[in-house]
This record gives structure tokens, C-alpha cells and sequence, in this order.
């Protein structure tokens, strides 16, 4: 068999999981998500979920594949023996369900790209931007037709490998999408009345808070970090087995929260100076943000440096939604890098259709009243990543336990203290947490 990949080097794997990590859900998600949780209060639970929850189940995984140096269902079946593999298999399904309807909104991105580029959101109305983001959205070929070429430059880069084509991509790319959000959110900043969009997002009014603002935040904080479904695990699993994690772990963390920072920061301030309402929700990125840049001088500029940094940052964290299948199946079952790719981009890609149809063109593909797209992303997000985090909590807290805490303290380079520290959370603390928070999220208590 041929010998697995590795990372070319340790910085490369960091800004391969930053690049997983910093997504459509830093920078289209997270804005509206605490647009509509109150702003600065949701910011702090949220930061707090992320230094006690994120940490933790991020350092599970990537210690889980570094230590076995397999895919999720090779790695779990291989320290918890077969009745263990299907935890990993749940990661890849979570996996094919995400990226089903992320490529879905990374198309709706790519053509906010070109029509910024070329002149074609000139408006300042929010009506007629609606409009127009309802004729993309709700149609049925262009849809579609932008999602496949997404994934098709998805499949290009996975199928280049792990260093020559992961590697590669988020090593340009990444800084250039960190230069992209530095500039807008300098620039939004120094807009008159901006001043209030920074208050909104960093004072926080605690009476919006109720147990919903914990899901929320919980949901988007796993989301955000890619964790839950096996992802950070199988770039943990190219990393070479002695390889130091602490840092690395820190660093990743700290490039996805100032991520989402930085998009606040870029995104809010526009939204105040223009007078819209932050409480906008997913249309915040498509339709009200258009209208402040065609207000707004210089916007000619901006609005297609805004698109184009959200299809970079679409591009890196789509690459690692569908790794762990692809890792799956040529460890597993010896396929090829290729075809793997292609097969699973595909299957992916079907399962995009009735997301997308259901945006406009068939209001009647729904499931338990949500429509398609909603009920993917709630799914995933609210039910499928938090139970994949959870199992791998209890599974490297309590089954592999005593080797989890060695594996970290021997040749990790992490003090044995904060180890001891981090097998803790993941026994007591993250597993109650999460259940109480599953449980609220699916409406059973
Ligand atoms: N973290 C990505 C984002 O914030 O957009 C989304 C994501 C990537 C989720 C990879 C899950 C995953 F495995």
C-alpha cells in the first residue's frame, strides 16, 4: 500500500485546520448569528463555550488522528475495536450533509463575486437587492450550475493530495484571505456612524440572553471550528506522529476567533452606518451588506474584495469538509485519491439539489416544516456535530482515557498539568454540557 501523507511541515497543517476552521461561518454566519442573539453578550458566552468546549474537543481530535495516523472510522475502531467505527462513519455522513448546502451558498458567493465585478449590484435599495437575491437563489439551473463549479474547484484541490493540493491552497490563500478581512474591517471602521456598530458587537446587553443564545452560541462555535464530525481529526491523522500539538492547537483557535472578530468588525459597522437592521439573518451577507457597498465610496472596491474573500474562505473550508471521506475510503478500502474525489463530490453534489431547489424554485421540498436547506443545516449543526463531539468527548475522556493523557503529556510537548486539565473537561464537564444543550436545541426539554 502506499504510505500515507504528511503535513510538509507544522505550520502548513496550522493553516490547513485555520483554513477549515475560517469559513462561510465566520464571516456569513457569525454576524448575523450575533446580530440576532444581542450582539455583545452573545460574543462573551460565546468566546467562554470556545476556551472551555473548543479547546478541549479540538485537542480530542487531533490527538485521536495524530495518535493513530488514520481516517475517523479507521481511528476510532482501531483504539474502541469495531463497535466504534460507526462514530467515525457518523463524521463522514455530518460531512456530505454540510457540504451538501455549503456549496450551495459558496455558489450564491461566486456569483455575487462576478456580479460585483462587474457592476451588476449598483443599488442601494434593499427591496430590489432582495429581489435580485431571490431570482439567484430561487432559481433553479443557475443555482446549481454555480454550486457544481464550486465543488468541481473543491475536487481539483483535494485531488491533488495533502501537500501538493491542501497544503498548497490554504498557504496562499490563507494569507490572502487574512489581508482581505484586515483592510475591510480597518475600512469599515473609519465609516461615519460605524462607531456603533462596534458598540453593538462588543457591549454586551445581557437581557437578550436565554438558554436559545447558549445553543447558538454552542452550535456556531463547533460549526466554526470544524469540530464534531472527524475533520480536525483526519488533518490531525497526516500530521507525523510526535509532532508538538499545544501551540499549534492555540494557533488555530486564535486565527478562527479573530476571524470572526474581524468580520464583525468589517460587517457591523457597515450595517450601522447604513442604517439597516444587524437583525437581518442569513440575508445580511447578500442583500443588505450589497446595498451599504453601493452607498458607500470606494464600494467598487469592497464589495468585490468582501465576495472575493468569502469564496477564499469557502474554497479552504470546503477542501477539509471533504477529506475525512476521501481519507475514508483509500485507507480503508483502497481507493484511489481520483476517483474517491470525484465520487463523493458527486454524491455530495446531488444531495445539494434539493437544498438548492428548495430556496425558491420548490417551496414544497421540506422536511418537519423546514425547508430542505434549513433542515440540512439544522441537521448538521445543531444535531449531528454536537452528538459527533460528544462521543468523541466520552470516548477519548473515559474509553482511551489513560492513553489520551499519555499521548498529550509524553509527546505532545503540553504540561502534564493542563493535560490533566483536558482530560477532565472531556470526562465531566463536556459531556453534560452537551447533552443539556442537544436537548434544548431539538426542543425535548
Ligand atoms: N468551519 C467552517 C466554517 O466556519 O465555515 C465550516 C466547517 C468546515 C464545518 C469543516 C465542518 C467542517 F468539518
Amino acid at each position: 500500500m502506499k504510505a500515507r501523507e504528511n503535513w510538509g511541515s507544522r505550520l502548513g497543517f496550522v493553516m490547513a485546520a485555520a483554513g477549515s476552521a475560517v469559513g462561510l461561518g465566520n464571516i456569513w454566519r457569525f454576524p448575523y448569528t450575533a446580530g440576532e442573539n444581542g450582539g455583545g453578550a452573545f460574543l462573551i458566552i460565546y468566546l467562554g463555550i470556545i476556551a472551555i468546549f473548543g479547546v478541549s474537543v479540538l485537542l480530542a481530535e487531533i490527538v485521536l488522528g495524530r495518535a493513530t495516523q488514520r481516517n475517523p472510522v479507521g481511528a476510532f475502531g482501531q483504539l474502541g475495536g469495531r463497535i466504534w467505527r460507526p462514530a467515525g462513519l457518523l463524521g463522514v455522513i455530518t460531512g456530505f450533509v454540510i457540504l451538501s448546502f455549503y456549496v450551495v451558498v459558496a455558489g450564491w458567493t461566486l456569483a455575487y463575486l462576478g456580479l460585483s465585478l462587474a457592476g451588476g449590484l449598483d443599488s442601494t435599495d434593499p427591496d430590489l437587492l432582495g429581489a435580485q437575491f431571490v431570482a439567484l437563489s430561487g432559481g433553479i439551473w443557475a443555482p446549481l450550475a454555480l454550486a457544481a463549479l464550486f465543488m468541481a474547484l473543491v475536487g481539483a484541490t483535494v485531488g491533488g493530495g495533502i501537500t501538493r493540493g491542501i497544503e498548497r491552497a490554504n498557504r496562499v490563500l490563507m494569507p490572502l484571505l487574512f489581508l482581505l478581512l484586515v483592510g475591510l474591517a480597518v475600512y469599515a471602521m473609519t465609516l461615519p456612524g460605524g462607531g456603533a456598530g462596534v458598540a453593538f458587537l462588543l457591549q454586551p446587553d445581557f437581557s437578550k440572553i436565554s438558554g436559545a443564545t447558549f445553543t447558538a452560541a454552542l452550535a456556531q462555535a463547533f460549526f466554526s471550528l470544524s469540530l464534531g464530525m472527524g475533520c480536525m481529526l483526519t488533518y490531525g491523522s497526516y500530521l507525523r506522529p510526535h509532532e508538538r500539538l499545544g501551540v499549534a492547537t492555540g494557533a488555530i483557535i486564535s486565527l478562527d476567533v479573530v476571524a470572526a472578530l474581524l468580520a464583525g468588525l468589517a460587517i457591523m459597522p457597515v450595517v450601522f452606518a447604513f442604517g439597516v437592521s444587524p437583525e437581518a439573518g442569513p440575508g445580511l451577507t447578500f442583500i443588505t451588506l450589497p446595498a451599504a457597498f453601493a452607498a458607500m465610496p470606494g464600494g467598487a472596491i469592497v464589495g468585490p474584495a468582501f465576495f472575493l474573500l468569502l469564496s477564499v474562505a469557502a474554497l479552504t473550508s470546503a477542501i477539509s469538509i471533504l477529506e475525512p471521506a476521501i481519507s475514508w475510503l483509500t485507507d480503508e478500502h483502497g481507493w484511489s485519491r481520483g476517483r474517491t474525489v470525484w465520487v463523493c463530490a458527486s454524491i455530495c453534489l446531488a444531495l445539494g439539489v434539493p437544498s438548492s431547489l428548495s430556496m425558491g424554485a420548490a417551496p414544497g421540498l421540506q422536511i418537519a416544516g423546514m425547508s430542505f436547506f434549513n433542515a440540512m443545516d439544522f441537521a448538521a449543526t445543531n444535531v449531528m456535530m454536537p452528538v459527533g463531539a460528544l462521543i468523541t468527548a466520552v470516548f477519548v475522556g473515559w474509553f482511551w482515557g489513560q492513553g489520551a493523557l499519555e499521548e498529550l503529556s509524553n509527546t505532545s510537548g503540553v504540561a502534564p498539568i493542563w493535560a490533566r486539565g483536558w482530560l477532565l473537561l472531556l470526562r465531566f464537564v463536556a459531556p453534560p454540557a452537551l447533552v443539556l444543550i442537544l436537548l434544548q436545541s431539538t426542543g425535548l426539554i
